[in-house]
C-alpha cells in the first residue's frame, strides 16, 4: 500500500489533463463528478454529492462589475481544515534586494541545481519596492522534483514563462500542461502542485501584485489581433481524493509559511466563476507591425496588461518578441535606441534576441530600470545600418519582457549575484562618434 506522499505523487505525475475550455475572462463552468453543479442557488442548504460549496474572490466583492473575479468551488472538504501556519525559512525568498540603481544588468543562465521542487528551486532576479498591492517580483525556478507539498502566493498571481521542459500544473481548478513558448497565470491565492514532465522544467515567472491581468484595450486596431481571446485554454474540473497528512506552503507578505493539513487539497469536484487559471501558446500571438516605414513602439506586442490607477500606464505589461516579418523601408529595424519611464526586465525563451548579437540567452535576463539608456549593441547597429531592406523574417525566436512603471531593485542572493554579467556595458563599446568625422563629410 503506497503511503500518503506517494500517493499524492502518483496522481500529481498523471500526464492525464482532462481537457480545457476555450476564452479570456469568461465565466465558466465544470463538474468532473456529473451532478455536482448545484443548479440556481451557489450555496445550497446542502451542496450535491455531500461536497461543500467555498467562495474563492480575488478582488473585493464590490469592484464594477466588469472587473469582479469570482469562483465557486465544490469541494470534499473546506479549506478552513487546516492547521496552524508556521514560517518556513527560503534562502531565495528570503534573501532580499539591492538598493534600486540606474545601472543596467545582464544575468546568465542559473546554473541547475539538482533534487529541487518548485518552491525550493525558486530565486529572486528582480522585484518593486511598490506599496501593497501594487508592482511586480521576478524569479527563475529550475525543478526537478514534483511536488510533494502544495503551495499558493498571497502576495500576487503567477504568470509562469518556461524556456526548459514541460511540466503538469495541477491547480484547485484542474490540470495544465505547459511547454516552452507557452505561459501559464494562477490566480493570487489559488493552490497548486508543478510536476517537471521532462525530467527537469526551468522558467521565468513573475508575481504580480497589482491588478489581475487583462487583455489589453485594441483601440484602432479593432477586435481582433494581439493575443485572441479564444487561444486562452482553462482546465476543466479534475480532483483528488487522498486522506493523510500534507503540507500546504503560503508566501503571504513576502515570507513563506507551512501548515499541516490532513487530506490533499486539490480536491474540488466542480466549479463555476471566472477567476480561473489559464494557458496560452505565445506562437499563436497575431503580431502587427509596420507594412510602410518605421516601427511602431514595443507595446504593439502586449499579450497581457495589469492596469494602474493611471490610465495607460501599466502596473505591469506582459509584452513579446514573436516571430514576424519585417518589411519596413528606409527603417532601421532593430529596436531603436531609448530611454524610458518604464522599466524593463527581459528574457528569452527560444532563439535569439535581434537587438542582441551574443550574452544573451534563454535563461539569461537582462534589466534596464527607469531612463537608463539601452538599445542595439555595436554588433547590431554595424550590422542592421548596412542590411538590404528586403523582406525579412524572424523565425524561431520568442523573447519577453515584464515592464512595469515602478523601478526594479536587483536581487543580492549570492547565486543570482554570480550569474550577473561584470561586462554588460562594454557591448555598447564600439559605438563611435561619426558627425563630421567620416570621409566625404
Ligand atoms: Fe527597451
Amino acid at each position: 500500500m503506497p503511503d500518503h506522499n506517494e500517493r499524492l505523487m502518483a496522481a500529481n505525475a498523471s500526464a492525464f489533463v482532462a481537457g480545457y475550455m476555450s476564452g479570456f475572462g469568461n465565466e465558466f463552468a465544470t463538474e468532473a463528478v456529473a451532478g455536482a453543479l448545484p443548479a440556481g442557488c451557489n450555496s445550497p442548504q446542502r451542496a450535491p454529492h455531500g461536497l461543500f460549496a467555498e467562495q474563492f474572490s480575488t478582488t473585493a466583492f464590490t469592484v464594477p462589475r466588469s472587473n469582479a473575479r469570482r469562483t465557486w468551488f465544490y469541494r470534499i472538504r473546506p479549506s478552513a481544515a487546516q492547521g496552524k501556519f508556521e514560517r518556513l525559512a527560503h534562502s531565495g525568498i528570503d534573501a532580499g534586494y539591492a538598493p534600486p540603481s540606474p545601472n543596467r544588468i545582464r544575468w546568465d543562465p542559473q546554473p541547475s541545481r539538482a533534487g529541487l521542487d518548485f518552491i525550493d528551486s525558486l530565486l529572486p532576479l528582480a522585484a518593486t519596492p511598490g506599496a501593497p498591492g501594487t508592482g511586480v517580483s521576478a524569479w527563475r525556478y529550475c525543478a526537478d522534483r514534483p511536488m510533494e507539498r502544495t503551495f499558493y502566493t498571497a502576495d500576487g498571481e503567477l504568470l509562469f514563462v518556461p524556456f526548459e521542459g514541460k511540466a503538469s500544473i495541477f491547480t484547485e481548478c484542474g490540470k495544465l500542461e505547459i511547454a516552452p513558448g507557452e505561459i501559464c497565470v494562477v490566480p493570487r491565492g489559488m493552490k497548486f502542485r508543478l510536476t517537471p514532465l521532462d525530467g527537469r522544467a526551468s522558467g521565468y515567472l513573475c508575481e504580480n501584485h497589482g491588478e489581475a491581468f487583462r487583455l489589453p484595450d485594441l483601440g484602432p486596431i479593432g477586435s481582433n489581433c494581439l493575443a485572441n481571446p479564444r487561444d486562452f485554454l482553462t482546465p476543466v474540473a479534475a480532483f483528488e481524493d487522498v486522506e493523510g497528512p500534507h503540507t500546504l506552503v503560503a508566501k503571504h507578505s513576502g515570507s513563506l509559511w507551512q501548515a499541516p493539513l490532513g487530506h490533499g487539497p486539490l480536491d474540488v469536484v466542480a466549479w463555476h466563476g471566472n477567476s480561473v487559471p489559464y494557458k496560452y501558446d505565445l506562437f499563436r500571438f497575431n503580431a502587427i507591425g509596420t507594412i510602410s516605414y518605421d516601427h511602431p513602439d514595443p507595446s504593439i506586442y502586449t499579450v497581457l496588461s495589469s492596469p494602474s490607477p493611471v490610465p495607460g500606464v501599466a502596473n505591469m505589461d506582459f509584452v513579446i518578441f514573436p516571430p514576424r516579418w519585417l518589411v519596413a523601408e528606409n527603417t532601421f529595424r532593430p529596436p531603436w535606441y531609448h530611454r524610458n519611464l518604464m522599466s524593463e526586465l527581459m528574457g528569452l525563451v527560444v532563439g535569439v534576441y535581434d537587438a542582441k548579437a551574443d550574452g544573451f540567452v534563454p535563461g539569461g535576463a537582462s534589466l534596464h530600470s527607469r531612463f537608463s539608456a539601452h538599445g542595439p549593441d555595436a554588433a547590431t547597429t554595424d550590422r542592421a545600418e548596412n542590411a538590404v531592406l528586403a523582406p525579412h523574417k524572424l523565425e524561431g525566436t520568442m523573447a519577453f519582457m515584464f515592464e512595469t512603471h515602478d523601478v526594479f531593485r536587483a536581487s543580492v542572493h549570492p547565486e543570482v549575484a554570480l550569474t550577473e554579467q561584470a561586462d554588460y556595458d562594454s557591448c555598447w563599446d564600439g559605438i563611435a562618434a561619426r558627425f563630421g568625422r567620416e570621409a566625404g563629410q
